[in-house]
């Protein structure tokens, strides 16, 4: 496992649009790995492959519970409405306020290519619909309501 290097915004690789995955391979099998080293060493939730330069559609999050690897999600299903924070590992020290739907449910391939699907609400629906904009170019700040703050208690 290795630390790979977060790209920051600027970095054109951030607005491009990912590919899907059509198999499991060993170097993406290392890039899950060094995803979730990259993931802890920033105490981020979540971050998406185009975040370490690649451009596929896989995202890791870990909102404290368990680490989910969802390999080309769609999210079919939202409901209600949440606005909070939000921060992200490519626009270091910054937050700002977004609107995300309270709960989404999501359909993906796991590690092993198998079809699953996953619930969430509150923080991690807000961590699914912010990883899964990476993987089409979308970052948070576009969805910013206000001003982005350096400091989270300013909100
Ligand atoms: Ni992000």
């Amino acid at each position: 496992m290795a630390l790979r290097q977060i790209r920051t915004i600027g970095d054109d690789i951030l607005n491009k649009k990912c590919k899907e995955i059509k198999e499991m391979t060993p170097r993406i099998k290392e890039l899950i790995d060094d995803m979730f080293e990259t993931l802890y060493d920033a105490n981020g939730v979540g971050l998406a492959a185009p975040q370490v330069g690649v451009l596929k559609r896989l995202v890791i999050i870990d909102c404290g519970d368990d680490p989910h690897v969802l390999i080309n999600p769609r999210i079919v299903e939202t409901s209600g409405e949440q606005t909070g924070n939000e921060g992200c590992l490519s626009v270091p020290g910054k937050f700002g306020t977004v609107t995300r739907p309270n709960y989404v449910k999501v359909v993906f391939l796991d590690e092993n290519m198998q079809p699953a699907e996953l619930e969430g609400t509150e923080l991690l629906a807000r961590a699914i619909c912010h990883e899964l904009d990476h993987l089409d170019g979308n970052l948070y700040v576009d969805k910013v309501e206000g001003d982005l703050y350096e400091n989270e208690e300013e909100e």
